[in-house]
């Protein structure tokens, strides 16, 4: 891979300006794809982490929410400064799996009762789905910039990387501690209530 053909105007290993661009490759434009797919990603899910907050029964998840939530804001930047060293406008492109399994958070938020812990486990499953999607993907894209000799982008996309795989971590670390072992224990009549606001719109009937 040239990584000339990488740069457009700008050469990340050299830090030199092109003035005049070689024709964009086919490696080239996938890897700018992905970029807007997972930029597409981090955005919605600014909207999404909020909901899963405030859907949460445990202090300890909520919190580990809206750390990510903050983490996330961080994404979306770096995204933003991986764009501008590559000489590319900041787009969007939708990511089908992103959204598909931020819809299947809200059916697991619709399908669990609020306040219990059956109701994190179930939040901290859709996250970590969420959080393996991340981390497959940034993984990816490390490498792909590694190739293309795009050292300063593989950097910048490695510390999101590197912060998803620790998210990831404390999911498990907070299912494993109590919210699993607790939900375990959970039933109809032992479940308890607390007062947390609904986070999305009242739930349809589940069919059992
Ligand atoms: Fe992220």
């Amino acid at each position: 891979m040239k990584k000339e053909t990488m740069s457009g105007q700008t050469n990340t290993r050299n830090n030199t300006t092109d003035n005049h661009p070689m024709q964009e490759s086919l490696l080239d434009k996938l890897f700018n794809d992905l970029l807007k797919d997972m930029y597409w990603a981090e955005k919605h899910l600014l909207q999404a982490l909020p909901l899963m907050q405030k859907a949460a029964t445990t202090n300890e998840l909520h919190d580990a929410f809206e750390d990510h939530l903050l983490q996330t804001q961080k994404h979306v930047i770096r995204l933003e400064r991986v764009f501008k060293l590559l000489g590319k406008p900041a787009e969007t492109k939708k990511c089908e799996a992103m959204a598909g399994l931020t819809e299947e958070a809200k059916s697991l938020m619709r399908e669990t009762k609020e306040g219990t812990m059956t109701r994190d486990v179930a939040l901290i499953v859709a996250a970590q789905k969420v959080e393996h999607y991340e981390i497959a993907t940034y993984g990816s894209l490390v490498q792909l910039a590694r190739t293309m000799d795009c050292d300063e982008v593989a950097t910048i996309l490695e510390e999101t990387l590197w912060e998803e795989e620790d998210a990831d971590h404390h999911l498990t670390h907070i299912a494993e501690t109590y919210v699993n072992p607790l939900s375990d224990q959970e039933d109809e009549s032992t479940a308890k209530k607390e007062a947390r606001e609904p986070a999305y719109e009242p739930a349809e009937e589940v069919n059992a």
